[in-house]
């Protein structure tokens, strides 16, 4: 099967040398990728800028820095794919007005006016393929359950994969994660703490039960 994932933060200038961003590594993503490669399936990662490398044995890698690069990376390449995974941290603003040198500093306040961005998963689930899987994360600290189930059913999902990023040994910049995956038909699976690679195969094992 041919799987897109996304990894990693987004980065939305605010000017020639400064940018809006957030704790991402794009560790799980990429786990995620690596893990799909190695039951052998065709997998693109696009990815906002981390400090990993690539997985071998990706059908493509493509690096994107701004949530609106990582739409058009992710939207132009959707149709072609049987699952997509969305764990890339995506920006939900960027700032009005980016201008292209650096703003000189001023006594008082700076007021930085930021609007949406696109929604990727959003859009994705608008337009999914009959038979694609749509996989999103949620990263809450609190309400776990119930903001998942929410946002599978506001983005028609078909899985969310929930993480408390409240605890530290979890989620963001941790090296290990515990994730809950909820299905759009009401299933639940508790995938308990451990590394992320190992997160990665259970996962999977779970989205796609029979490899290819
Ligand atoms: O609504 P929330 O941002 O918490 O949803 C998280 C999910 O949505 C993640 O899978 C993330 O990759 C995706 N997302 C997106 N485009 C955005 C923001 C989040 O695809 N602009």
């Amino acid at each position: 099967m041919r799987i897109l994932v996304t990894a990693g933060p987004t980065r939305e200038a605010v000017d020639a040398v400064r940018f809006l961003s957030n704790k991402s590594t794009g560790r799980m993503g990429y786990a995620l990728a690596k893990a799909a490669v190695e039951v052998g399936h065709d997998v693109i990662l696009v990815s906002g800028p981390v400090a990993l490398t690539p997985p071998d044995g990706l059908l493509e890698f493509v690096p994107v820095v701004s949530a609106a690069d990582m739409a058009e990376a992710v939207k132009s390449r959707a149709s072609g794919c049987g699952m997509i995974v969305m764990c890339a941290a995506v920006a939900d603003y960027t700032p009005a007005h980016p201008t292209d040198r650096k703003m000189k500093k001023a006594d008082g306040n700076l007021f930085l006016e930021l609007k949406r961005t696109e929604d990727i998963l959003k859009t994705l689930g608008q337009q999914k393929k009959p038979g694609q899987i749509l996989v999103g994360f949620a990263a809450e600290t609190d309400g776990l359950e119930q903001y998942a189930r929410a946002k599978l059913a506001a983005k028609n999902l078909d899985w969310i994969a929930a993480n408390d990023v409240s605890r530290p040994d979890r989620g963001f910049a941790a090296g290990t994660n515990a994730v809950t995956l909820f299905a759009a038909d009401g299933r639940r699976f508790d995938l308990p703490l451990q590394s992320k690679d190992a997160i990665a195969k259970e996962m999977l094992a779970v989205l796609l039960p029979s490899p290819r």
